[in-house]
């Protein structure tokens, strides 16, 4: 077989917070300082080695706009695991995940889905607005795996992908 773990999952947050860069840091180990807006909903697929077992990641990126939302919904239910991003130079980004997000999971997603938090473009830690101890108490009630990351540096974003991996193949 092609790969021992199929792992499907999806993207989502406010449109800007860098969610398609945070996947292709993962996928390609590439930045852009330049914002190309997702349109619908986009792919990448990343294969691992984790434990000697080959897990392929096929992971879904959606678009944080509006107007996109009833294509993007579509795509929760065949999900194992959801990666919920804000970006903490915007406290908005974040108070949308209780506002918002967390509710379109509960209404698209399938009950046991895992859920992984991501606060990215921790590089910019100098226009920090969302506090880490806040969110890390946060993620734990929701039982979320929490990290905050940095697609411009790579900052925690393999160590990220690997912990969601690794719970979805201990399930
Ligand atoms: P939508 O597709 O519209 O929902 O946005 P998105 O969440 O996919 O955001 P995208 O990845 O397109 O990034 C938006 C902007 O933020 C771009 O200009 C990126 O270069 C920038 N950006 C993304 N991640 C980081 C980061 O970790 N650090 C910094 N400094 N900038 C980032
Ligand atoms: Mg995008």
């Amino acid at each position: 077989r092609e790969y021992d773990y199929l792992i499907k999952l999806v993207i989502i947050g406010n449109s800007s917070v860098g969610k398609s860069s945070v996947l292709l840091r993962f996928s390609d180990d590439q930045f852009s300082e330049s914002y190309l807006t997702t349109i619908g909903v986009d792919f990448r697929f990343k294969t691992l080695n984790i434990d000697g077992r080959k897990v392929k990641l096929q992971i879904w990126d959606t678009a944080g706009q509006e107007r996109f939302r009833t294509i993007t919904n579509a795509y929760y239910k065949g999900a194992d695991g959801i990666v919920l991003v804000y970006d903490i130079t915007n406290s908005t980004s974040f108070e949308d995940i209780e506002r918002f997000w967390l509710n379109e999971v509960e209404s698209y997603a399938e009950k046991d889905v895992e859920l992984l938090l991501l606060g990215n473009k921790s590089d910019l830690s100098d226009q920090r607005q969302v506090e880490t101890n806040m969110v890390s108490e946060y993620a734990e009630k929701k039982h979320m795996d929490f990290y905050e990351t940095s697609a411009k540096t790579s900052d925690q974003i393999e160590q990220a992908f690997l912990s969601i991996s690794k719970r979805l193949m201990s399930k």
